[in-house]
């Protein structure tokens, strides 16, 4: 039985499901038609198809009370949507049903998911509740649920931050990794374990934020094994910047290293800044049908404005491209899903075009396009390719040899965007570091309208921002100090 709220959120989508303009809209990213979305949310492979649930407030481009909004795709490009699957219809998830994972056995899918109240001192709760559907569409919220409440807490941990369950099953025995503040603020990660996800039990805190200046909100983790390391990531708030890191007022990190679970004991070996972009939060990582450890994330940031809430536009936020992750040279690398390719078309290519002034090359161009490029440098110490370009506006991605930083620039590339971290300077301004000022850089760009996804298959390093140029910008133009030689090859990613 569909709930009231259910059903009123479904019949608003189908009502007003063509409202949003479409103006900024990617095409080949994953986006519900209208409203607001954060994190990706019970991200699985269920029945032969990716099937991707998010935080969804369909009823505005603001979030007000969570919902999880639910779309599958066969190819992690193209999306269908489907009816909202979780809202907040019961007591203790009535201030929102807040994010969570999946686990699928069989025919059977149970999402776990952060539930939150309101006591009757006024006090908020988070808890961890489950929903179990036999089609993914269809959810039966669990009579025992909050099935781990605040009395599974160890002592001084506050009961209003306690979320974001990750579960998993190892043997016979279920895993739950969620978020908590501990009594001095830092982030910490607790977990619970259980033999049938209803009658929980408390193991310990495997990874704790003190002592690391990695902010004081955890949020999100996410549990995996990849090239025979443990890793978790953790998304983080307000954390310090370090060097062009952690800029952001929220920032996604992972810890790689050696998790003893039964023992609750997390050894770090090296941590790292996830995405080195201003728009990357929250990410959900599954290990699909071929074997893939593919990563998604929510391509915002909160703490800032959104043009398109403030335009009118009816609908704010995105997800990344899906990428596949692997471990080399003891880092995280991320790398687009080759699935892509598939979409491009209108392939245009230029070979060792030399270059100084700005110059623009027939055929490349558009705001929907894959650009592959490759920079070399040997009489230039910089080289600037300028995005989503008009007379006046334009985003720019600076590579400076001698500082061997790739520098994206936004501020004069439409819309003026702020947000909670101008006190570090960043929010329009984001980094690459480039070990050793490479002579020859290669890169990868997705343009997707307001999306822009940068990616460096040489060191594996993203970047993840969006834009909204006021004129629509599409010319796309390339100049150097000295003469840099480009060689460049474009493909239409229109659908
Ligand atoms: C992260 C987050 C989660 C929470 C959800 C609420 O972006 O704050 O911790 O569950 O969003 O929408």
């Amino acid at each position: 039985m569909r709930s009231e709220l259910l059903k009123r959120a479904d019949a608003f989508v189908e009502k007003y499901g063509e409202m949003a303009a479409p103006d900024y809209r990617p095409g080949y990213h994953m986006l519900p038609p209208l409203g607001w979305i954060n994190d990706p949310n019970g991200f699985c492979r269920y029945q032969g198809k990716y099937h991707l649930y998010y935080q969804y407030f369909p009823y505005s481009p603001v979030n007000l009370k969570m919902y999880w909004g639910h779309s599958s795709s066969e190819d992690l490009v193209s999306w269908q949507y489907h009816p909202v699957a979780l809202a907040p219809d019961q007591p203790y998830d009535e201030m929102g049903v807040f994010s969570g994972t999946a686990y699928v056995e069989g025919t059977e899918m149970t999402l776990m998911y952060t539930g939150v109240s309101v006591n009757e001192q006024g006090e908020y709760r988070q808890t961890q509740c489950i929903a179990t559907s036999a089609d993914g569409d269809t959810f039966v919220k669990d009579e025992s649920n909050p099935v781990i409440p605040t009395a599974l807490l160890p002592e001084g941990l506050k009961k209003e931050d306690f979320r974001d369950p990750k579960v998993w099953k190892h043997g016979d025995t279920f895993y739950c990794l969620t978020v908590a503040v501990d009594p001095h603020g830092f982030g910490k990660l607790l977990l619970h374990s259980s033999r049938d996800m209803i009658s929980w039990q408390y193991v310990g805190a495997p990874l704790s934020g003190e002592g690391m200046d990695l902010g004081n909100l955890w949020e999100c983790p996410d549990y995996f094994q990849l090239d025979g390391k443990d890793v978790i990531i953790v998304s983080t708030g307000q954390a310090n910047p370090k060097g062009d890191k952690f800029a952001n007022v929220n920032e996604v990190v992972y810890f790689i290293g050696h998790f003893d679970v039964e023992n609750a004991s997390f050894t770090v070996e090296s941590y790292d800044q996830l995405d080195d972009g201003t728009d990357f939060y929250a990410p959900q990582t599954i290990l699909d049908d071929k074997g893939r450890r593919v990563l998604i994330a929510w391509q915002q940031m909160w703490a800032r404005n959104c043009p398109t809430a403030e335009l009118g536009h009816q609908w704010t936020g995105h997800m990344t491209l899906p990428r596949i992750l692997s471990i080399k040279e003891g880092r995280l690398w991320q790398a687009p899903v080759s699935e892509l390719a598939a979409y491009e078309k209108e392939t245009v290519s230029h070979e060792k075009v030399r270059v100084s002034t700005p110059q623009a090359l027939e055929g490349v161009n558009g705001d929907q396009v894959h650009l592959s490029v490759k920079l070399e440098m040997e009489n230039s110490w910089r080289a600037v390719i300028s995005l989503l370009k008009t007379e006046d506006e334009r985003v720019t991605l600076t590579y400076d040899k001698a500082a061997s930083t790739l520098v994206l620039d936004r501020s004069h590339g439409g819309y003026p965007i702020s947000g909670g971290e101008m006190k570090k300077g960043a929010c329009n301004r984001a980094v690459i570091a480039l070990e050793g000022s490479p002579e020859t850089l290669n890169l990868n760009i997705y343009l997707d309208r307001s999306a822009i996804e940068i990616f460096c298959p040489d060191n594996g390093r993203s970047l993840s921002t969006r834009a909204f140029p006021r004129r629509m910008g599409q010319d796309i133009s390339f100049e150097a100090d000295g003469e840099a030689v480009v060689t460049v090859t474009t493909s239409s990613l229109k659908k």
